[in-house]
């Protein structure tokens, strides 16, 4: 691309899924507020998580990147953050040891409060009012008051997402030091579960080299060295994350500091469009989305303008096809990135292509769909001479019933008990951890 690059330059763009505010002045003094305030994360654990996904990129380490569909407000609550954080260390730990390779552990936390949504405004009764687009924007309730945009909410979004980040640093300052010890784990799904043989013996062997370290090193091993842990969102409100990108003092250039990764969505990512202009210019790891409709040549001219250095780390490719696509979708896009020499990271996404709604019009997606486009994923990098390097899910810590099968069994009649999601179907605890032990011994086949 010619022109230069300023944080602003994609308002020159066209942007899609933006918001309309009924009063500029009322956004104005919002983002300026925004501007003022200190950063989320800082720009040299931006770089940190630039080296780690650097060796994802090579395949000496893999990538876990999880958490909500959409983050809500009401959930900035102690014991949900801690749960969510738990269980993604706990896949970690079965990844890590199942896999023989170190994770590197990224949220979808503090920040992921802004939805793209396929009409703009939402029609009952004959009532139309704006679309709910996440509580960065407006509220769910169906208002003509709580579906307005209210640019107050860009701030309150920030708070809670520091907030939220500021308990997750003090667990991992020392609040967690048993994660790494499966005896105190809630395991008590394995016992349903069709391969539970499996599933034990690698709890055994996880809980016979946590003992052995412990006492080869003399110290229990939560002390040994502190757990990294990234957040992520994705980066759809390009006036919110204009406002809290900065160019810190001795660096060369802008980092978006409301987060340490942020992504495109696959709706948002138009060549030409604003939000590939904004990404292209920051210095964060970023991702991107890619689904069914991506073409061959659009995703080489994508990489090249994301990440015009072919930088090691700069760029995570989150495919999400849906299971019956990967195999003929995904081996074109393998072949032309190789040809072009492009050095990215491949994730999969298996939640985004396989969401149906049930007969009474339940948004769900089944367990068994999600693991056959992991599977296939996995499958098609090898046949290919490739290789996956992490993995996308929409998860929480809570006991919800908002997909279908896993160890239990769940069914549509099952989606009823415990559905709180405003946005898409999540894992639950059992089932997020279920899908590590599953996946974990394929990590072994990746290169590195
Ligand atoms: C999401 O990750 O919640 C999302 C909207 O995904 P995609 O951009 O892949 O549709
Ligand atoms: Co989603």
């Amino acid at each position: 691309m010619p022109h230069t690059w300023s944080p602003t330059s994609w308002k020159h763009k066209p942007a899609k899924q933006q918001v309309e505010y009924d009063d500029p002045a009322e956004l104005e003094a919002s983002l300026q507020v925004l501007r003022r305030l200190p950063p989320i994360v800082t720009s040299w654990e931006v770089e940190k998580l630039k080296r780690q996904l650097a060796e994802v990129e090579r395949g000496e380490r893999f990538l876990l990147q999880g958490g909500d569909c959409s983050e809500r407000f009401a959930d900035c609550q102690s014991h949900l953050i801690d749960a969510k954080l738990k269980v993604l260390l706990m896949m970690s730990a079965v990844l890590t040891y199942g896999g023989g390779k170190r994770v590197a552990r990224v949220g979808r936390i503090a920040g992921q409060y802004a939805k793209p949504r396929s009409s703009p405004v939402e029609t009952r009764d004959g009532v139309t009012l704006p679309s709910y687009r996440g509580d960065l924007v407006n509220r769910i309730d169906f208002t003509a008051e709580a579906r307005r945009p209210d640019p107050a909410r860009l701030v309150e979004a920030y708070s809670r997402s520091s907030i939220t980040l500021n308990f997750i640093r003090s667990l991992l300052s020392g609040g967690f030091g048993d994660i790494h010890h499966p005896e105190v784990w809630d395991l008590s799904f394995v016992e349903h579960a069709p391969k539970n043989d499996d599933y034990v013996r690698l709890i055994e062997g996880m809980k016979a080299s946590v003992r052995f370290l412990d006492a080869t090193v003399g110290r229990p091993m939560s002390e040994l060295a502190a757990v990294d842990f990234f957040t992520s969102h994705e980066g759809l409100h390009l006036e919110y994350e204009t406002a809290v990108s900065e160019h810190p003092p001795l660096r060369d250039g802008w980092y978006d500091l409301g987060t340490h990764f942020p992504w495109i969505g696959d709706r948002t990512r138009a060549i030409d469009g604003a939000h590939v202009e904004f990404f292209r210019g920051i210095k964060n790891p970023i991702g991107m989305k890619v689904g069914p409709s991506m073409q061959v040549d659009e995703l080489v001219d994508l990489v090249r303008v994301l990440d015009p250095d072919n930088e090691p780390g700069r760029l995570t490719l989150i495919v999400r096809m849906g299971a019956d696509k990967v195999d003929k979708h995904l081996p074109p896009l393998i072949e032309a990135i190789r040809r072009a020499d492009r050095r990215v990271i491949w994730c999969s996404d298996p939640m985004h292509g396989n969401t149906y709604s049930t007969a009474n019009g339940t948004k769900t997606r089944h367990f068994d769909a999600i693991l056959r486009e992991l599977e296939q994923s996995f499958e098609v990098h090898r046949a290919c001479g490739s290789f996956l390097g992490g993995v996308h899910f929409e998860m929480t810590g809570q006991d919800v019933t908002e997909v279908v099968g896993g160890a239990r069994g769940l069914t549509e009649d099952d989606l009823c008990r415990a559905y709180d999601s405003d946005v898409d179907p999540r894992l639950n605890y059992e089932q997020a951890l279920e899908m590590a032990f599953l996946i974990s011994h394929r990590l072994r086949d990746v290169r590195g």
